[in-house]
């Protein structure tokens, strides 16, 4: 947990609640916090579901590991350390966007369990909804698709302490979503999720087409 430096702060309640927002946009915010090894597919998954929940009608925004490291998070590394703080941050962006009423579809490789538990955490005081979804993918498949040729520049040591080679991945122990972008098409994998988003009263049960 990241230290409270500032003193003499306290919470500014509105009028306007989470309730409020859920109701003007008729769902409720949520956390879909998709986590796996680089090239396992989250991004992929994410861009997909992205599409079918506004098609839906649903207000949904992807916070992306490659994209928020070009932003906010520019100041972060790849040290465990920085891998922490990278989380941490994106866990408070995500909840204030769940407390906007939107559907977040957070992908980062998230590698450490503490981490993720952290984030939830953060949600469950909360009384928010978070949904981890394990994006598992054997790392000899990540690897043969290498979309961005980065596993070939970790093989040849250009690439430090890169996930799945040289540094850690600590998988998922109670995922509420297991999906194993190796095995499974992309449309079954959406499905799934759209699947439990229905069933955990997020979207309506027949929340599939536009409003
Ligand atoms: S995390 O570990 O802190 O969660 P994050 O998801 O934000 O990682 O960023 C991972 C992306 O950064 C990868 O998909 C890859 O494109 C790129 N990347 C660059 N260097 C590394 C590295 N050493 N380990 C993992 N990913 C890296």
């Amino acid at each position: 947990m990241a230290e409270q430096k500032a003193t003499n702060v306290h919470w500014h309640e509105g009028d306007i609640t989470r309730k409020h927002r859920e109701t003007l946009l008729g769902h409720k915010g949520a956390t879909l916090w998709f986590t796996g090894l680089s090239g396992s597919g989250k991004s992929t998954v994410a861009v997909e579901l992205e599409g079918r929940l506004n098609e839906a009608g649903i207000l949904a925004y992807r916070l992306d590991g490659d994209n928020v490291r070009l932003g906010i998070n520019r100041n972060l590394g790849f040290s465990a350390e920085d891998r922490t703080e990278n989380i941490r941050r994106i866990g408070e962006v995500a909840k204030l966007f769940v407390d906007s009423g939107v559907v977040v579809l957070s992908s980062f490789i998230s590698p450490y369990l503490a981490d993720r538990e952290q984030v939830r955490a953060l949600h469950e005081a909360a009384g928010m909804e978070f949904i981890e979804i394990f994006v598992d993918c054997s790392l000899e498949a990540a690897e043969a698709r290498d979309p961005k040729g980065l596993y070939k520049k970790a093989r040849n040591g250009e690439i430090k302490n890169f996930t799945g080679i040289d540094d850690p991945y600590e998988i998922p122990t109670k995922p509420e979503v297991h999906l194993h972008s190796d095995q499974q098409s992309l449309a079954e994998e959406v499905d799934l999720v759209m699947a439990v988003l229905r069933e955990r009263g997020i979207i309506n049960k027949e929340a599939t087409k536009k409003k």
